[in-house]
């Protein structure tokens, strides 16, 4: 059901979950003073409870209010805020409930790059928001995505088709280097440049760090098989050993296509993504092949990860 700003703003005051518009996907917002609201976050999406949320805010101010110190680097950041940049950093466990942070001792914070939802933040103060999927399916980038996952009679903010259509770049300090935590809507070539340290993406060990990096993501129903060849690809599409291929503008035909746009083009491909994936679900498709014949430099890198999710079992 999609509300106006000023109801979105009243249910997250009195402590109600409301879907919000970002510039990367729609949120499944509350604001951090409930801590039952937060819960119901969890609940709604099926969210495993050790997977903490992001919190959003409008400004410096309502950021320093979350930690208890700012990493000096965060002022070469600072270029990135508004935008797709999500922070790791030391939380106020006074202001941040123990729910939001799974436990942890640091938080996640972002500002977002929308004009409506900044407006929103301004009024209700930070609030704490995963994607507005339902967990494990791919992440809404309409406000009638969000009703497809929750009901038609779940309150939605809409803000549009979101400009990016893919998540925040996690990243946090670790003693004197920076870490890259999870690939996003800002390549990690573009923040390594603003700080002068390349931000390396961390392997899962023993202990994970980020712990939503641990959860199948992303992903239809359907058996996904990756292929980076081209011959390979050729071969399957010719053969019809698929029901559909995921590609380019330019993927050989022979199957039904569920193109990205042009292959290279990142920002677009990244856009159409999530829609692209819940197209696969809404036609059923069982066995669907994944162009993956292009470099993964730059923004090339959150398709790769983000197509690698949507197709792993686990
Ligand atoms: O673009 C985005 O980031 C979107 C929009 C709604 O802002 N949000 C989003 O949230 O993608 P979610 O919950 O789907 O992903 C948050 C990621 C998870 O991988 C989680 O484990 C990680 O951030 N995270 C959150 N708090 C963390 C913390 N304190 N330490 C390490 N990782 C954290
Ligand atoms: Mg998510």
């Amino acid at each position: 059901m999609k509300i106006s700003p000023t109801l979105a703003a009243r249910l997250l005051t009195q402590g109600e979950v409301v879907g919000v518009p970002t510039e990367t996907v729609y949120g499944l917002a509350a604001s951090i003073a409930f801590p039952s609201a937060l819960k119901k976050i969890f609940k709604l999406k099926g969210r495993p409870q050790d997977n903490p949320l992001i919190v959003h805010v409008a400004d410096l101010k309502q950021l320093k209010g979350l930690v208890t110190h700012i990493p000096e680097a965060l002022a070469k950041l600072k270029i990135f805020f508004p935008g797709p940049l999500t922070v790791v950093m030391p939380a106020n466990k006074k202001r941040v409930p123990s729910v939001v942070r799974a436990g942890l001792d640091s938080v996640a914070v972002r500002m977002p790059d929308h004009q409506t939802f900044l407006k929103l933040l301004r009024k209700t103060g930070p609030l704490a928001a995963p994607s507005a999927n339902l967990s494990g399916k791919p992440s809404p980038t309409a406000a009638s995505h969000v009703e497809d996952d929750l009901g038609t009679d779940f309150p939605v903010l809409d803000g549009g088709r979101c400009r990016r259509g893919v998540e925040s770049t996690v990243i946090r300090l670790k003693k004197t280097h920076w870490e890259l935590l999870r690939h996003g809507a800002l390549a990690a070539d573009v923040i390594q440049k603003a700080l002068g340290d390349l931000p390396q993406k961390r392997n899962l060990t023993k202990r994970t760090i980020s712990p939503g990096q641990k959860y199948r993501h992303y992903a239809p129903s359907a058996r996904m098989v990756l292929c980076g060849s081209l011959r390979e690809l050729h071969k399957n599409i010719s053969l019809k050993k698929f029901d559909a291929v995921l590609g380019f503008s330019d993927t050989k035909r022979g199957l039904p296509l569920i193109s990205l746009g042009v292959r290279g083009d990142f920002k677009a491909n990244l856009k159409q993504l999530y829609a692209a994936l819940r197209v696969i679900d809404t036609k059923k498709y069982q066995n669907v092949i994944i162009d993956m014949d292009f470099a993964s430099s730059g923004l090339g890198a959150t398709l790769a990860e983000r197509l690698m999710k949507a197709s792993s079992r686990s």
